[in-house]
């Protein structure tokens, strides 16, 4: 960002949040009271529409919730006694283990089945069914319950919280939690950036992560999935669950209709929710969903029960295509999608898979990338000249993102831990990235692309709109 856009500071850092703050909550509450939604409660028995994959979050509304949690996370840093938020943050390791084992030992589910759902179930009752210490039981849930998971009723009695609610059976969030290996890959991420064998250490290859390192193979993730269905199985439908979460903005905020006669190649498409969802959007359009042998059943058994014999089945064709290997879909019929892809690859692999797709397209294609743009985490304590604010998106109906004011990082800080530790994942999982703006330009260049437009959604990606140099 320009400096010399910004104005001298105003406010103390303090004074300076608190009027974001204030704003955005008042903001929300507007909003609320425009579309006529339903109040917020952390207690409430069923999900709010917010919570909801299909919502479409309106932009004012999407901006308003994004400063509030960027705010609240700068609050918290300013607030909080240094030693306090070390010693959190060095034992949060066990809020993963501990919602890890409420999950799996369906102490979440038996609360769901409560008979009366506001009041829980009392550990004793849990220790009776479970046979799980009463007294262990209750550190875990008291402990889970302050980081907002479970509302204790009473003493030693838990209830779910709307939070809790996305943990329950058939949830994306549950889809996410139950693939394993993040804590065993992190706790081998030290001996991946400290390896005694500097190869290692600058390595940018598949084949050389605390992946590898924890689970003690040689094999890419890839490669040790296939030998592992029941992992292959629980994998694909985490990716699908992140797929799913900002699948509505991803079809509303650009405009496909641009691609109504076009064939759209869902390169690594995976389950192919990407392409289900625009076949119903796109009704004359065609789609070709290309991925590793192992997972193409899978897409298969997906496509026919999301579209049950529908005749948007008859314009998807499902076929086994590695991306590494020349692209066989040739000319300007053709675009492509790369969704959740390149940042699981290194700089040298993207610029292949790219330059693959380069070869293929016609001057009319277009290469869509469908990921994160990493925006950086620099602070400005004065206000920009230039800024876009919440009260211009009144009424919007089209997105845009704001500018973050004073003391609020570029990136909105806390409100971009997603892909940031998505990043640090898929690092020790893949040697990969999330990229920046300058790093997305260079890999396209590379590969004979050029940018043609970066399209943001109301999610943590963007579009990013390439085509062939002539
Ligand atoms: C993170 S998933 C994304 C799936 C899908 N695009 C989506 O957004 O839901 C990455 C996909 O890349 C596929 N993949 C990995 N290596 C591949 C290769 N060499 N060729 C084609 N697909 C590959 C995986 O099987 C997986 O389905």
């Amino acid at each position: 960002m320009d400096q010399s856009r910004h104005l001298s500071p105003a406010l103390s850092e303090l004074a300076a949040l608190q009027t974001c703050i204030n704003q955005a909550l008042n903001t929300i509450q507007e909003e609320f009271d425009i579309h006529h939604l339903p109040e917020l409660s952390n207690f409430a028995p069923k999900p709010h529409p917010l919570d909801e994959p299909e919502f479409i979050c309106p932009p004012r509304l999407y901006e308003a919730r994004r400063l509030a949690l960027a705010t609240i996370g700068q609050l918290r840093n300013l607030l909080q006694r240094p030693f306090e938020k070390v010693v959190e943050q060095s034992t949060a390791v066990y809020e993963t283990a501990c919602l890890d084992f409420v999950v799996k030992t369906s102490i979440v589910d038996k609360l769901a089945e409560a008979e009366d759902a506001a009041v829980g179930v009392s550990v004793l009752a849990l220790q009776n069914e479970l046979d799980i210490d009463s007294v262990k039981l209750t550190t875990v849930l008291r402990y889970l319950a302050a980081q907002g998971w479970f509302r204790e009723s009473a003493e030693g009695v838990f209830a779910l919280t709307r939070s809790a609610l996305e943990l329950r059976q058939g949830n994306n969030g549950r889809n996410w939690i139950l693939t394993k290996g993040k804590p065993k890959v992190a706790s081998a991420l030290m001996q991946q950036l400290t390896h005694p064998d500097r190869a290692w250490r600058f390595s940018r290859q598949t084949d050389q992560t605390a992946f590898q390192l924890s689970h003690d193979t040689d094999m890419t993730l890839f490669a040790w999935l296939k030998q592992h269905p029941d992992e292959l199985r629980q994998w694909a439908s985490s990716v699908q669950a992140m797929g799913d979460v900002h699948q509505r903005s991803l079809i509303v905020d650009f405009k496909w209709q641009r691609f109504a006669q076009c064939t759209l190649v869902d390169v690594g498409g995976g389950q192919g929710n990407m392409s289900i969802s625009l076949a119903k959007t796109l009704p004359e359009a065609k789609f070709v969903i290309q991925d590793l042998e192992e997972v193409i059943p899978l897409a298969k058994q997906n496509i026919q029960q999301r579209l049950q014999g529908s005749e948007a089945s008859n314009r998807i064709v499902v076929e086994v295509q590695s991306f590494l290997d020349p692209q066989p879909r040739i000319g300007d019929e053709y675009s492509f999608i790369l969704r959740h892809i390149l940042h699981n690859w290194p700089d040298d692999a993207c610029v292949k898979i790219l330059a693959n797709l380069a070869a293929a397209a016609g001057t009319k294609s277009r290469i869509l990338i469908i990921d994160s743009v990493i925006t950086l985490c620099t602070t400005f304590t004065s206000r920009s000249t230039q800024a876009t604010e919440l009260d211009d998106l009144r009424a919007a109906t089209e997105y845009r993102p704001i500018t973050p004011p004073p003391y609020i990082p570029s990136n909105f800080g806390a409100s971009a831990m997603m892909p940031l530790a998505l990043g640090v994942h898929l690092m020790g999982v893949l040697n990969a990235l999330e990229r920046t703006m300058n790093e997305w330009n260079r890999l396209v260049a590379q590969a004979g692309l050029r940018i043609v437009a970066v399209h943001p959604i109301r999610g943590m990606e963007s579009i990013i709109e390439c085509e062939v140099v002539c």
